[in-house]
């Protein structure tokens, strides 16, 4: 009786939502892979549907969504993709989230509150994923919510590089615009060099949303060039009371660094209207034509994505990509 055998390749397949195509696209031109076809359409009260217009079986599935506004909408579709992943036999699924979606809510800050970065996880999980794939969380512990793998880049190096190639280094201070980013702050000090850190005291109401009070300057910042880093900058409150404070502090110059450009509402103008010099961010979500100005950078995270896809596909090292190390 012959027998029966399999010589089992793995194959790549990489997937987009439709909330930032063109990442998807740059993401496809650096691994060298199409972008699978998928049809997906909204039914008139909203629901979404979604399928894969080629056989996905036995795949490692790569399955990258931006969460930019609609956020919900962004997720359940992505959620969606997961699920019929896993019912056409995916052999693994890796849910690709750039900026990921609610990470602010991931403690209880009074009773009865969610903490809904936590429920992000399990419904991903639920739905199918194996492993997430995620860059400049909010918080770190965020990682621990996902029952399995999570590869969390970072484009912080790749922020630094570029504004460590513009100034002066020694009249450089890295400022944190509230204590919580105290840690990534010293980060960026580490990489360019040991440059002095400063932070922000900032409160915060929690009854009101997107609303800070900014404190004062902790930290040397007199006839310093300072750079204000965030993980994100959604309606730009916290980043340009920060800007002011600086200069009432003695800055000379200040430069925003930040990871994820949620912009809503007033951002752009607040920004624009900033006295910073340079406000300078990822493509981690999609920023449309109208929201760009003079004084934005935008770097793009395509390569990094590409890279830490092709580690995780080949059972490489995703660590080696931030250390140097193998
Ligand atoms: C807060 O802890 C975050 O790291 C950001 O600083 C904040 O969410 C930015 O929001 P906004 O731009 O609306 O002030």
């Amino acid at each position: 009786m012959s027998e029966l055998r399999l010589t089992s390749e793995k194959r790549l397949r990489l997937f987009t939502g439709r909330g930032f195509p063109e990442l998807a696209d740059e993401v496809a031109s650096e691994l060298g892979v199409p972008l699978t076809p998928t049809s997906a359409y909204d039914f008139a009260n909203g629901e979404i549907f979604v399928r894969f217009e080629e056989s996905v079986r036995g795949c490692d599935a790569f399955v990258l969504q931006s969460h930019a506004a609609p956020v919900n909408k962004q997720i359940m579709e992505q959620l969606i993709m997961v699920d019929a992943l896993k019912r056409a036999s995916a052999k693994r699924i890796t849910v690709v989230a750039p900026f990921y979606g609610y990470a602010r809510q991931d403690k209880k800050h009074r009773g009865r509150e969610p903490i809904s970065a936590r429920l992000m996880a399990d419904l991903y999980k639920t739905a199918g994923a194996d492993r997430l794939m995620v860059v400049d969380l909010h918080t770190s512990q965020i990682q621990g919510f996902f029952d399995g793998p999570v590869d969390h880049l970072f484009a912080l190096p790749m922020l630094a590089n570029y504004v460590g190639s513009k100034v002066d280094r020694s009249m450089l201070t890295i400022v944190s615009p509230d204590s919580g980013r105290v840690r990534v702050a010293e980060r960026w000090s580490e990489l360019l060099g040991g440059c002095p850190i400063a932070f922000i005291h900032k409160t915060r109401d929690p009854l009101i949303p997107n609303e800070s009070v900014t404190g004062r300057v902790v930290g040397d910042v007199t006839g310093r060039t300072c750079v204000v880093i965030d993980d994100m900058i959604d309606t730009a409150g916290t980043i340009t009371k920060a800007v002011d404070a600086l200069f009432e502090g003695g800055a000379k110059d200040v430069i925003i660094a930040a990871t994820h450009a949620v912009f809503s509402g007033p951002a752009v103008e607040r920004l624009k209207e900033s006295r910073a010099v340079e406000i300078v961010v990822t493509n981690s979500l999609p920023i449309a034509e109208d929201k760009r100005f003079d004084k934005l950078t935008v770097l793009t995270i395509a390569p990094l994505l590409g890279r830490a896809i092709r580690e995780v596909f080949e059972d490489g090292s995703v660590t080696s990509l931030f250390d140097g190390h193998s």
